[in-house]
């Protein structure tokens, strides 16, 4: 089967376009919501990796009006008439981001930071997880800045020997750690998400302890 008709077989990719939604990755994070509600009416979500903008979607709803979701990527991000949605166009690597991100907040921390970031698949899987562990790594640094106590953490991420140390590292700093594989992730992929819940720290801070 080609990667065409697979799409088209698809059951969420085909329920993303009935509903308008701009990616299938929506339903991941209203799987991952209907578990944990690590969005609550009126938080700050920050949306790292967010274009095309399908989880954009969801946390814009579940965070509703008095919320708000900063959707950062280095590819367009579709708002979708959500007034309760910035967009930030950068590279999450660029320098002092995490500065921008809480002057858009007028200070306000983050109470869930996302991510879905995935490097560009050039074939090679072994150099894929490495470049996705950096960019988790960059995850942690912004989110260590940017996080409320108490606030949540999500992350799309690749199994890899490395992967075990870093979720050590990170769910020290959090009261409780899970790994999740959402029905909805592509079958075959070897995706899951790290879910951290309950910051034990405020944001701005320094790095992995
Ligand atoms: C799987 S897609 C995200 C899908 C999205 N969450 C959704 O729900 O529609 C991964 C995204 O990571 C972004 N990305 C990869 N590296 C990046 C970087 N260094 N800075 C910003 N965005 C990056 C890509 O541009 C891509 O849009």
């Amino acid at each position: 089967m080609n990667w065409l008709q697979s799409r088209r077989e698809d059951p969420y990719y085909r329920m993303a376009k009935e509903m308008g939604l701009p990616s299938r990755a929506a339903f991941k994070l209203v799987e991952i919501q209907s578990r944990w509600r690590v969005i609550k009416r009126g938080d700050y979500v920050l949306d790292l990796g967010a274009a095309p903008g399908g989880m954009t979607a969801v946390a814009a709803r579940e965070a509703g009006e008095k919320g708000l979701v900063v959707a950062v990527d280095l590819a367009d991000v579709k708002v979708g008439g959500y007034e309760n949605v910035k967009v930030v166009k950068r590279d999450v690597f660029s320098e002092g981001l995490e500065y921008e991100l809480m002057g858009l907040t007028s200070g306000r921390f983050f109470d869930v930071v996302i991510s879905d970031l995935s490097p560009k698949h050039i074939g090679d899987f072994d150099l894929l997880v490495l470049q996705q562990l950096d960019l988790l790594k960059q995850v942690r640094h912004i989110a260590f800045k940017t996080l409320r106590r108490g606030g949540n953490l999500v992350m799309k991420s690749f199994e890899h020997p490395e992967m075990r140390r870093y979720e050590r590292e990170t769910s020290r700093m959090f009261y409780k750690f899970e790994r999740f594989v959402p029905r909805s992730s592509p079958r075959g992929s070897a995706e899951f998400f790290q879910i951290y819940l309950g910051f034990r720290r405020r944001g701005l801070g320094g790095g992995v302890p």
